[in-house]
């Protein structure tokens, strides 16, 4: 049903791998995230047989799920990292990635962020405006240093998924416009603290159509000659993430191999090292989302509700893009009921789906959000006082508690009475 997902049924219940998610439940407390490490592996080796062709670097994007678990099981594989703030470079310094495996990305980086990816070594830092680029150079110099940049392009490429994760449109905040680039190039020359090793690009995310790829490659390339043609040595050409996964399994993602057949015939010519920045490719279906049912109710229109113990605080996707996430009752039951499955919060749009039929699991039974490994557990917050949920990660009939559940202690520990 997933890409390579190792959630289904075993002796009546739903499991990760070889342990239950009702015995998971009970050790850990729920809401709980459970993550397949054997998902991650899979997910990356995928990846990286899709461009076993095409010299390249994977350079996991943290921002999907920056659990610094999941950021070691990717630079033990061999990845690097495209971190878009301080925060995740500590988080990616932490989980023992090296420095020179390290992009720095980031449209509006603070001056203490960029000395910090200087200090730390970074292999390059993504460039997204003529002001930045002057910041760096001025940062590096009081380092002593070159700092290696990469020209973000905004390739002005409309991919067609959701409006809010599209970023390739010239309308966007994100990159630098192509008529720009005279400009940049020049600066990039007077300039000497800088020095120019990477084109790169993103079009967006959860993207289904390898033609949108193709014509931001297009462009991609052409800049690349021109900046050849100006004595610039590129070394690198970003292509970015975006690269689909399946949430329903009536819309089966676009198979990564048809993306890298288009992009390896576009790229091996260029005669560089291609980078590529997947996220949710390698870490979406690695995660459940598990939540207790708490009460099943009935309005007065007879509409049914699951309420559950999570909500959109540990999973936003739903209310913030109308995400489709698949729901799953870990006991199996044949009867199903049409229903909402809505979280605690006070927010009507604190739900996970809206009238979608549902195995009738019965109060204090357990759910199972799916796809719950992107954009997730990361995009959580603490609103209405909630505590963020443990997360385990599973490896065969191994488990290892890789998020402690907050604390209340936790919720206030920054704040001062006074
Ligand atoms: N590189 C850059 C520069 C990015 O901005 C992103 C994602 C990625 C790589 C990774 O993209 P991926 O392979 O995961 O599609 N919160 C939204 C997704 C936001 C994506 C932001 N940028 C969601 O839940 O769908």
């Amino acid at each position: 049903m997933f890409e390579s997902n190792q959630f289904h049924y075993t002796d009546g219940a739903l499991s990760c791998d070889q342990l239950s998610l009702d015995g998971l439940a009970a050790t850990y407390g729920t809401p709980l995230f459970v993550t397949s490490k054997k998902t991650l592996v899979q997910s990356y080796r995928s990846f990286e047989q899709a461009f076993a062709d095409l010299p390249h670097f994977t350079c996991y994007s943290v921002k999907a799920n920056f659990n610094l678990s999941v950021i070691r099981t990717f630079a033990e594989l061999g990845a690097g990292c495209d971190v878009n703030s301080g925060g995740e470079l500590y988080r990616a310094l932490q989980a023992g990635v090296a420095p020179e495996k390290i992009i720095f990305a980031g449209v509006g980086k603070k001056p203490q962020e960029i000395e910090y990816a200087l200090q730390s070594g970074v292999l390059m830092l993504k460039v997204e405006s003529i002001p930045e680029l002057r910041s760096i150079d001025r940062i590096a110099a009081l380092q002593g240093k070159t700092a290696s940049v990469a020209i973000r392009i905004n390739p002005n490429v409309t991919a067609e998924t959701h409006p809010y994760i599209t970023t390739g449109d010239s309308k966007e905040k994100f990159g630098i416009d192509e008529g720009e680039l005279p400009e940049l190039f020049t600066l990039i020359r007077q300039l000497k603290h800088v020095s120019l090793v990477g084109l790169d690009m993103h079009i967006g995310s959860q993207i289904f159509d390898p033609e949108y790829y193709v014509a931001a490659v297009t462009k991609l390339l052409d800049i690349f000659e021109s900046a050849k043609s100006l004595g610039f040595a590129i070394e690198f050409l970003d292509i970015g993430g975006g690269f689909p996964v399946t949430y329903d399994p009536l819309k089966e993602a676009t198979p990564i191999e048809q993306f890298a057949r288009k992009l390896i015939v576009m790229l091996k010519p260029a005669g560089v090292k291609v980078i590529f920045e997947p996220g949710r490719y390698l870490v979406a279906n690695a995660s459940a989302l598990v939540t207790r049912v708490l009460y099943r109710k009935r309005n007065h229109t007879g509409k049914e509700f699951f309420v559950v113990d999570a909500g959109m605080t540990e999973l936003i996707r739903p209310a913030l893009y109308q995400a489709h996430h698949e729901i799953l009752s870990v006991t199996p039951h044949e009867r199903t009921i049409v229903a909402d499955v809505v979280g605690p919060v006070c927010e009507s749009s604190d739900f996970f789906a809206r009238h979608r039929e549902i195995e009738a699991a019965e109060e204090g039974e357990l759910l199972a959000v799916m796809s719950a490994g992107a954009y997730a557990a990361v995009m959580g917050s603490n609103y209405n006082g909630r505590l963020r949920p443990a997360e385990v990660m599973v490896d065969g009939s191994d488990v290892r508690l890789i998020r402690k559940r907050e604390t209340y202690e936790q919720l206030v520990q920054n704040e001062l009475l006074s």
